[in-house]
């Protein structure tokens, strides 16, 4: 053999040593668990034949604990850059079959460079979980790693997408990489996030719970709001990252690229003149109404199963990627809490950084009073979403379907936070707050001293449903650009969205705002 020949197969040698990854035992014990290996989730997650890796040759430095004897090139995780749908993202996986897929020092310098490269190019970053956290090998070195990732993760948040797929374990700190991106996706069963573990927390609180409960995708996508989304397997968690990847431009100077659709902007939605109940209590749910207006009825749902009385999602109106925001009417009267306020607050300020335009659907009763509420700050909760849509300065659409009342009037997206296109349905309800309630308050004396106070309070009642559960007294104060018909909803937002594609808003400068946390 020639030494050129030598070198290339020992070049070889090398390269192969890396894809062997912990080897054909550990790579067994990955599929019988139903997980795929890092390197089949990374051909999975990009168009075929685009995946080119980098820092495939590194290796740690660690010379404890015989670790020096124990050296697998690449450490772990495997990273580089491909397409998805021919457009260039940045992504890496990490390797359970490698010491766990745990963070060592130059492991998690590998993700960093990733980071480092999509922002300097402006291209969207999903990251594959899958890990024992942080390598007790080597100690602080892999926490500092840990923190550099941080760093850069807050660094590009609000440049470039950042998407975290949970396919394994994600424990201890490891979790606040996840935690700052932007959306966080979860396979059933198989992803666990938590700060503290079953034992530790039995040994401190005495509780006993399993990992499932404590930190699996149902737990993160019901109950904590950590995670956006659950698939059902690695597959399922790859396809939301790619159909996710779709919809977003690539960084936070681009527009998001246009879908084509076959749906006439101009298509009636005759189902809508019919949706609002009669009876003002009566529930409808505000699904049907998205699927109604948007291009094929397509909407990709973000948090489907976390404070459900209020939708956020994705969809396409007239081929142009919006957001959308909606009250549920369907689950607590569509109140707005303090789940539901951080929700949307979230959700719209994604959408501002990202040039989405948000489309705010809008049946709202008013805050949910309680003490729970109360004391659980839903003053600064519900002050988050004021904030998120006062702030965003993206095409804003609103239309009032029913219910608009009190502060939460205000809130969603009103004129006076600078909604650009604010309408309501002839069923709409702009008003401090419902008939019932002002009645008793401004004519308690009237009806108390009233020969029949029931007969009173109803003729009450009706007076003022008459005079203000109606959208048209804030249509003559200009607070409403029109009252249409609601079959025509589709066709007048795609007309307003068109012209406001091209608006330019400016706030004044400063290093950032103060928004309530
Ligand atoms: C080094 C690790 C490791 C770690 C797992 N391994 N976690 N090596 N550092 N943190 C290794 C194991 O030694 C084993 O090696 C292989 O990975 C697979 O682990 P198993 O335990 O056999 O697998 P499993 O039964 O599936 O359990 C997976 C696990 C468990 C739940 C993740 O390994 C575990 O509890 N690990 C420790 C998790 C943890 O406490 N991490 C620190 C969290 S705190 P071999 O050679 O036998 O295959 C943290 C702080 C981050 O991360 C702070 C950031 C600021």
């Amino acid at each position: 053999m020639s030494s050129t020949e030598q070198r290339l197969q020992d070049l070889r040698n090398r390269k192969a040593r890396s894809e062997a990854g912990g080897g054909q035992a550990r790579v067994d014990a990955q599929h019988n668990r139903g997980k795929m290996t890092a390197r089949e989730r990374m051909e999975m997650l990009l168009d075929e034949g685009s995946f080119q890796e980098i820092d495939a040759l590194v290796e740690h430095r660690c010379r404890d604990f015989n670790m020096d004897n124990n050296i697998i090139p690449g450490d772990g995780v495997v990273t580089g850059h491909g397409t998805i749908n021919g457009r260039e993202v940045f992504a890496f996986a990490q390797d359970f079959t490698v010491y766990g897929g745990s963070l060592g020092e130059m492991h998690g310098l590998k993700i960093c460079k990733v980071l480092d490269m999509a922002l300097k190019t402006g291209r969207p970053v999903i990251g594959m979980n899958d890990s024992g956290g942080a390598r007790i090998q080597e100690g602080v070195a892999s926490l500092g790693s840990y923190a550099e990732i941080f760093f850069r993760n807050v660094r590009a948040s609000g440049v470039v997408p950042q998407i975290s797929v949970i396919m394994g374990p994600c424990a201890g700190g490891a979790v606040y990489s996840p935690a700052i991106t932007d959306f966080v996706i979860m396979v059933d069963q198989t992803a666990h996030m938590f700060i503290t573990g079953p034992e530790v927390i039995k040994t401190v609180t005495n509780e006993v719970v399993s990992f499932e409960d404590l930190g699996g995708a149902m737990t993160h996508g019901s109950k904590s709001g950590v995670s956006h989304f659950t698939a059902n397997d690695d597959e399922g968690a790859i396809m939301l990252a790619r159909e996710l990847t779709d919809l977003l431009p690539q960084n936070n100077l681009e527009r998001p690229p246009d879908k084509k659709t076959s749906d006439p902007v101009d298509r009636l939605c005759d189902a809508l003149d019919s949706i609002i109940p009669d009876v003002a209590t009566k529930p409808y749910d505000v699904l049907d109404v998205i699927g109604e207006i948007l291009d094929d009825g397509g909407f990709l749902e973000v948090q489907a199963d976390w404070a459900q009385n209020i939708v956020v999602g994705f969809g396409h109106l007239g081929s142009h990627t919006v957001g959308v925001v909606a009250n549920q009417p369907k689950v607590l009267a569509g109140c707005l809490d303090i789940d539901a306020s951080d929700k949307a607050a979230r959700f719209v300020r994604f959408c501002d950084a990202f040039n989405i335009p948000i489309i705010t659907l809008e049946d709202v009763p008013g805050f949910l009073p309680g003490t729970n509420q109360e004391w659980g700050g839903i003053i600064r909760h519900g002050a988050k979403l004021l904030y998120a849509f006062a702030e965003a300065t993206v095409p804003k659409l609103t239309v009032i379907m029913r219910k608009a009342y009190g502060g939460a009037y205000d809130v969603m997206s009103s004129k006076h936070i600078r909604g650009d296109y604010n309408v309501a349905w002839p069923t709409g309800e702009l008003a401090v707050m419902g008939a019932d309630g002002a009645v008793e308050i401004i004519h308690r004396r009237r009806i108390a001293h009233a020969r029949n106070a029931e007969q009173e309070r109803a003729r009450l009642t009706e007076d003022f449903n008459e005079k203000f559960a109606n959208p048209y007294k804030a249509a003559a104060l200009g607070y409403l650009d029109d009252v249409i018909e609601p079959n025509e909803t589709r066709r007048r937002l795609a007309r307003a969205l068109e012209m406001l594609l091209d608006k330019e808003e400016l706030r004044p400068a400063r290093k950032h705002g103060n928004i309530p946390l």
